[in-house]
């Protein structure tokens, strides 16, 4: 197989023992590809974070709910987030244990609760209303707030949950009616939580957020735990020699701020953190294959079968995603070209990239769309009837191993009722 421009999955060993093309060929097109051992190392990588000795992380599963993905972030010793009855029901699959996961709410039914209520499952709610309505069914009971005071990020409006322009979290200016809540109902705040928003790639907004929260925590006595979040970036633009997010930087900083509130509570509270796409986006890779190339009015569309119902980061949030060409047979590309990667939906907006100058590129070739782990089979779906692709998980001995199956056309009539 030739690789074209694929230094970012040689330099990770990403396809092990084998090939895109030869994947293609097995498991058929689109196809996601995960990588267990880089998968493993952005846990451990997370894990290792602080050494402040309470430190929890929680894998985010929103970014990536595979089952067998899951159960590695167990094996790895990270507890989890959950954000629907459906999470906690794929989690406790995964063999996470009720109290390894933390149900974070947002504007749920009485009946959302107590299916986490029925099984242990701690809750944060998010809303004065949303308090009240767990007091009233849950008199006595632990719980857990999340606030918001005042700190936002992300790479795009629609991911930032923090600050004055989101839905998310209960108001600094709140406190006291919590406090009175809190006594009517007996409610015991064993936590409170925050998340300032999706993908920073500098540490100075996640440490501000972070004192922020803790700020509010000196507001509460006797609470076990205060978890800031999750939100660590990733660089997308690693062909264009985009940096990391410099961890240990983050780390030693985030470590002195741990430890001196440590000591001005008088308590070895537990700091959790909540990471999705850190521990998952770099260890998927979305295959397409080429079905056409043709000039409209002289721009250069390679027509693929990656439409937006399997990869919506770009249409949805403008979202880069760096692109590496494949080639069964031996035959080098003359040239770098301008090109406009198109899918097979029926919307003109249904472009994964546009204008990027890519090897030239020829019918039948394999793309790998990168970076795909984190928020990608998740926010796929069946638009156009068409059918959400297979996932195969290249293992650590390198060899890949089929870990969802493609949707069938029996799969998208399931639940229809005559
Ligand atoms: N905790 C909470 C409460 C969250 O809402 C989220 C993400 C996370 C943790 C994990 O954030 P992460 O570490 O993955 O940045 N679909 C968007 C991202 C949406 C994030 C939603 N909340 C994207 O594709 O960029």
């Amino acid at each position: 197989m030739l690789g074209l421009n694929n230094t970012v999955s040689q330099q990770l060993n990403f396809y092990g023992n084998t090939t895109p093309t030869k994947l293609v060929e097995q498991y058929g097109s689109p196809l996601y590809v995960y990588n267990e051992e880089v998968f493993r190392d952005r846990c451990r990588e997370l894990k290792d974070l602080v050494t402040y000795k309470n430190f929890q992380v929680n894998y985010s599963v929103k970014a990536n709910s595979n089952l067998s993905l899951m159960k590695l972030a167990h094996e790895e010793g990270l507890k989890a987030d959950a954000m629907s009855p459906g999470e906690i029901y794929v989690e406790q699959m995964a063999g996470f244990k009720s109290s390894d996961i933390l149900y974070i709410s947002n504007n749920v039914s009485s009946e959302e609760m107590q299916f986490a209520i029925d099984r242990n499952i701690l809750i944060s709610v998010d809303s004065i209303s949303q308090l009240e309505t767990y007091g009233k069914i849950n008199s006595g009971g632990n719980v857990a707030i999340r606030f918001n005071p005042g700190v936002g990020a992300g790479h795009h409006e629609k991911v930032i949950t923090g600050g004055k322009k989101t839905k998310f979290g209960v108001a600094i200016s709140d406190i006291p009616k919590v406090k009175v809540l809190l006594k009517t109902y007996n409610l015991y705040l064993v936590g409170i939580n925050q998340h300032i928003g999706s993908l920073f790639m500098d540490g100075d907004k996640y440490i501000e957020g972070a004192m922020s929260i803790l700020n509010v925590a000196k507001e509460f006595d006797n609470l076990e735990f205060i978890d800031m979040g999750g939100g660590f970036g990733i660089p997308y633009q690693k062909l264009a020699s985009q940096g990391r997010l410099d961890l240990v930087n983050l780390g030693e900083r985030l470590d002195k701020v741990l430890h001196e509130f440590a000591t001005e509570y008088g308590s070895e509270v537990t700091f959790k953190i909540e990471p999705g796409r850190y521990i998952v986006a770099e260890s998927g890779i979305l295959l397409g294959t080429v079905h056409s190339i043709k000039e409209n009015f002289g721009i250069t569309y390679v027509g693929t079968d990656l439409g937006f119902n399997v990869l919506k980061r770009p249409v949805m949030y403008d979202s880069h995603h760096d692109i590496e060409v494949y080639r069964s047979e031996n035959i080098p590309s003359q040239n770098s070209h301008p090109v406009t990667i198109v899918g097979n939906i029926c919307e003109s907006g249904d472009i994964i990239a546009k204008d990027r100058l890519l090897p030239q590129i020829l019918h039948n070739d394999i793309l790998g769309v990168l970076d795909v782990g984190a928020y990608g089979y998740c926010m796929a779906s069946n638009y156009n009837n068409r059918l959400r692709p297979a996932e195969v998980l290249i293992d650590s001995n390198g060899n890949p191993k089929l870990i969802r199956k493609r949707d069938t056309l029996e799969d998208l009539v399931r639940g229809f009722v005559l």
